[in-house]
């Protein structure tokens, strides 16, 4: 394939073309504009391609814009494990290859059929009902990426408790928010993780969470690292020793479509992580469908999603979208440059990868150590590529294409959020020409609009606020116990479209153009971080007055963490304090959001108001020229202004 030089778009093979779901932009948007005249069809058809214990809903969708409640095929039964798992087993999938997972050590390898998966799950299951969990109950997650993650996750769906998985790069204290928040009564971890050649303590940060007073009864432990742990008697018990007294039948529970499937927290502009609710019934059928719409996965293909489980992308694609397909799905446990830089190339090599999902973040850290690492591998097994979490510059874009994709593979830029669950905006790639650069366009179902400050209409190609026209199957129905916030947030700044909290411009072509988020959330090598959360830390300190919070540009991460730091008086600036700061935030947030940038300041730039100016803090914190700040006479007192490029220096 050869880019059409005319217009410096890139069309797919025919060969690609020919096996795609979608094969021609004509075919799209036929589907596109008969699922925007009738969604409710439209998605009710595409619920039929999953299997339901009853299709009884009454209404497939219903709507109170006065309370943002929504509903996706409430009446209608099912079980999204029976779905990822049992369906398939009786389907003829049983001895297929569900999870390939791959260890951080290359021989630690385990593959798992449709059946063996099936297996441990069910016992699994038998496990945590032992435990007292039953439908409804809150089990937090705190694993490494190892197969008894994925087997928690459908083990708790298959019962009907919701998992809330914490990342494992979170502070104690982070996780403690999540299982506060949501009373998790039990809680699936590991006596620890390798990660590059290390061994990470996971079971000694568990055990701070608990020193305070939570909900959990019981910590059902994994042993993966082999390190000396303490185990807390009556409450403590090893996941093997369970497992081999577990029965080996468990039914799947009979749920709702509109009963709560799993939560996931996410930041935002507050403080507080929020915990996203999402849907047995919408949210698998928006998994499987933009499984089948993106990826044109077909049987014996083997799919990687390089994301961490603990982030929706994991979530949705490694394990829902993929299982409930009946997909082979790589798990990978290890890091893109450990033991070296090749290491994803060599994993793709030696599985045979066809389908390759990962974030721009690793591309560009990738890119910098030499494409002599990947011209070392036979990578023809590659069919596609996608990216997700961050606007994937053109330049990358063409680079993952050419280098990586041997100029045969065509990209899908995804564009989607915690909150909706799956992919939303996307390039059909067997549909289009692509365009490096731009996610194109939605999926069949959704419709997009960019509105200006005013909330008019966008014209053609102005930057505007991005928002979708109503609510879909997979989009989050509610902050786990705080709806207003819900509301708030998401449904107030125009009644009846769900606000995304990302810019966005539309070409002339109807392509979408992202261009990050216009709130204060910073993207950190693609994961949410919001700056409230990191201010929050700062300010706990004994010598902090006032934080504030705000990105910069960062050739690998796309966004790193600036904060500005006024002190209390009797405190003086020291790279020492600046040290213990950033082991404040570490220790608080988490290492995912360690500052780059400490700059103490005698004053923050303020509306006469109080309100922080972070327009300007972002420019300055980005530094280059200042000449053009903006209307700063609002400003309590300009001057601080000079003095912060001053302290830029
Ligand atoms: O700003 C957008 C950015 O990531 C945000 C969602 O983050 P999170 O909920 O952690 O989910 C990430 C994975 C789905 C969005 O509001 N984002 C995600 N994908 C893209 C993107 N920005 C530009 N292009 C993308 N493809």
């Amino acid at each position: 394939m050869t880019p059409d030089g005319s217009k410096g778009l890139y069309p797919p093979s025919d060969e690609y073309r020919k096996s795609a779901v979608i094969k021609s932009a004509e075919e799209y948007e036929k589907i596109y504009n008969a699922s925007i005249e009738d969604p409710v069809a439209y998605w009710t058809k595409e619920a039929e391609q999953i299997e339901w214990f009853s299709k009884d809903w009454k209404d497939a969708f219903t709507w109170n814009k006065r309370t943002s409640e929504f509903t996706w095929f409430k009446g209608g039964k099912l079980n999204v494990c029976y779905n990822c798992l049992d369906r398939h087993v009786k389907n003829g999938l049983k001895n297929t290859a569900a999870i390939i997972f791959q260890g951080e050590e290359d021989d630690d390898v385990k593959v798992y059929t449709y059946g063996r998966l099936l297996n441990e799950v069910e016992k699994f299951a038998n496990v945590l009902k032992s435990k007292g969990i039953k439908k409804g109950d809150r089990v937090a997650v705190y694993l490494p990426m190892i197969p008894e993650l994925v087997i928690t996750l459908l083990a708790c769906t298959r019962i009907g408790a919701l998992h809330s998985v914490v990342f494992a790069g979170f502070s104690s204290e982070a996780i403690y928010n999540r299982v506060a928040d949501c009373k998790a009564k039990l809680m699936v971890t590991s006596d620890g993780s390798f990660r590059a050649g290390k061994k990470i303590d996971m079971k000694g940060k568990v055990n701070e969470v608990l020193e305070k007073d939570t909900d959990i009864k019981t910590v059902i432990v994994v042993k993966r690292t082999n390190a000396e742990i303490f185990m807390e008697d009556d409450r403590d018990v090893w996941w093997h020793k369970e497992m081999a007294k577990a029965p080996e039948r468990c039914e799947p529970e009979i749920m709702d479509a509109e009963d709560p499937l799993f939560l996931l927290y996410t930041s935002g502009t507050t403080g507080k992580p929020k915990g996203m609710v999402h849907t047995n019934g919408g949210y698998i059928v928006g998994a499987y469908s933009s499984y089948k719409y993106v990826f044109n996965y077909r049987p014996g293909q083997i799919h990687w999603c390089t994301a961490d489980i603990g982030w929706i992308t994991g979530h949705t694609y490694i394990l829902y979208g993929p299982l409930s397909f009946g997909a082979t799905t790589l798990l990978f446990e290890g890091v893109p440059n450990y033991p070296e830089e090749d290491r994803f190339w060599q994993v793709a090599e030696k599985w045979k990868v066809d389908l390759f999902y990962t974030a721009p973040t690793a591309l560009r850290m990738i890119r910098k150590s030499g494409d002599e690492w990947i011209k070392k591998h036979d990578l023809s097994s590659l069919k596609m590529l996608a990216s997700v979490g961050e606007p994937i510059d053109a330049d990358v874009w063409k680079w993952y294409h050419t280098v990586i994709g041997g100029g045969r593979c065509p990209i899908s830029d995804t564009w989607w959020q915690t909150e909706t669950g799956s992919i939303i905006i996307a390039p059909m790639t067997g549909a289009f020409d692509l365009k490096p650069g731009s996610a194109m366009k939605p999926l069949p179902g959704i419709e997009t609009t960019v509105l200006r400050e005013d909330k008019t209409e966008c014209d053609v190609g102005e930057s505007g606020s991005l928002y979708i026209t109503r609510p879909f199957p997979s989009l989050a129905r509610t902050i786990w116990n705080d709806h207003k916030k819900f509301v708030d947030l998401y449904w107030s700044a125009v009644n009846g479209y769900y606000l995304t909290g990302d810019g966005a411009k539309i070409d002339p072509d109807g392509d979408h153009w992202l261009l990050g988020r216009v709130d204060d959330v910073i993207s950190v090598a693609g994961h949410r971080i919001g700056a409230a959360e990191i201010e929050a830390a700062l300010i706990s300190h004994r010598a902090v007055a006032e934080a504030a919070v705000v990105p910069v540009p960062d050739e690998i991460k796309g966004e790193a963490i600036y904060t500005f730091v006024t002190l209390k008086n009797g405190f003086v600036d020291s790279d020492e304090l600046k040290k213990e700061l950033i082991n404040q935030v570490r220790n608080v947030v988490g290492p995912i959001a360690t500052p780059k940038t400490i700059q103490i300041s005698s004053g923050l730039p303020k509306t006469r108001s109080g309100k922080i100016m972070r327009r300007i803090l972002r420019k300055i914190a980005g530094g280059g020229k200042y000449d053009d700040l903006g209307d700063t006479t609002t400003l309590l007192d300009p001057k601080i202004v000079e003095s912060l490029i001053e302290g830029r220096k």
